[in-house]
């Protein structure tokens, strides 16, 4: 079965056709983060008028690139929320449309679901590394029950997964989302938004260890987490430097950067293994924006091996948002609705 599967949550609007929930035929993304990068966040009025410019020309290459038509398809589906209204609305509308027009059956998908469903995707290996072919090829089938983590800019869960369709909410964040916690900190810093990969690229090769950061919530007995503690502490680090110094030097820069990082990394790890022991997992699942991130990946594969459980992590290009993951989940979890019931949702969670 082909689906193809259309996300605009936030600032991307990603396009894909997906063959039996795993297969990759195409993923087209466009994303206006250029448009947000001087306001230091996505600035959603600038974000729902790009899409509605550019969602048609992503749908058509998503479908060239996978030498079909929307007469070939067998379903749409959309992702309605959680998002930013406006952006929800191009894309919910836009699959809607086509349905009606091309009488197929549409899908709406949760976003949050859609982000496990990276996990799924397996992908045409030409032209891979070695090393990179490994992972990719292991990462179907997967076994139940599963712990995922979701982690994006607006998301920290903790689920888990008894089965497609058959998901608890462990925990979450109580304020900030981990995605936002990254940007927060690299804007503090002076950095680039969005600010997990520009805190990444300034973290390699320092010192994680160079300030001893607070880790909240991190032996409590439940599943959720705090990261606003730790962003005040990066806020006290850097008044008393430029209490000092007037200016923050790179080195500082670096090596607050990365002692964030290791720190949240740190935090987001241990819950995520704790949830896993507790529920007997045999699988751990990552997902969303901040699941790119390499110290991340590593670390919670290297305590899951420890425990003898595999830990997935979706292609990078699966990280961040993407019609493909959208498709898939819509492929295991195949519930139609008629066009005119499928609405918006930007507020739904788990
Ligand atoms: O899932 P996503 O693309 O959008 C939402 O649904 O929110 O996630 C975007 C978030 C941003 O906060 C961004 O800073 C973060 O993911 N992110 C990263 C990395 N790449 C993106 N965080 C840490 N390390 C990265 N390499
Ligand atoms: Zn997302």
């Amino acid at each position: 079965m082909k689906i193809l599967g259309i996300e605009t949550s936030c600032d991307e609007t990603g396009a894909s056709v997906v063959e039996d929930g795993a297969k990759l035929l195409s993923n087209v993304i466009a994303s206006s983060v250029l448009l947000h990068q001087k306001y230091g966040g996505v600035v959603p009025e600038v974000a729902a008028r790009e899409q509605t410019k550019v969602i048609i020309p992503v749908i058509q290459e998503a479908l060239d690139e996978a030498k079909t038509r929307l007469e070939k398809i067998d379903a749409l589906a959309v992702t309605v929320g959680p998002g930013l209204v406006g952006s929800l609305l191009v894309g919910v509308e836009t699959a809607k449309t086509l349905a009606l027009i091309f009488k197929k059956p549409v899908v709406p998908v949760n976003h949050l679901y859609g982000h496990l469903y990276a996990n799924w995707i397996t992908q045409d290996l030409r032209g891979r590394k070695k090393t990179e072919k490994k992972n990719l090829q292991s990462l179907y089938p997967i076994f139940f029950p599963a712990v995922a983590l979701i982690v994006s800019g607006g998301h920290t869960d903790l689920i888990l997964m008894r089965n497609h369709g058959q998901i608890n909410w462990l925990g979450g964040t109580r304020d900030d989302a981990a995605g936002e916690a990254f940007d927060k900190v690299a804007r503090l810093l002076g950095l680039s938004y969005p600010g997990g990969p520009a805190i990444e690229k300034v973290a390699k090769s320092v010192n994680p260890k160079a300030f001893d950061l607070p880790r909240p919530m991190i032996d409590e007995d439940n599943f959720d987490f705090s990261f606003s503690g730790l962003k005040t502490a990066i806020v006290q680090e850097v008044k008393k430097e430029m209490k000092r110094k007037k200016s923050l030097s790179q080195i500082f820069v670096s090596n607050l950067a990365s002692s964030f990082q290791q720190t949240i990394v740190e935090i987001l790890v241990r819950k995520t293994i704790r949830a896993a022991q507790t529920y007997k997992a045999k699988e751990v699942l990552l997902g969303g924006g901040v699941a790119a991130n390499k110290l991340l990946r590593s670390q919670l594969t290297v305590y899951g091996s420890q425990l003898g459980i595999p830990v997935r992590c979706p292609p990078i290009e699966l990280c961040i948002d993407n019609g493909a993951m959208i498709a898939s989940a819509a492929f295991f979890s195949f519930k139609p609705l008629p066009p005119q019931k499928i609405q918006a949702e930007p507020g739904l969670h788990f």
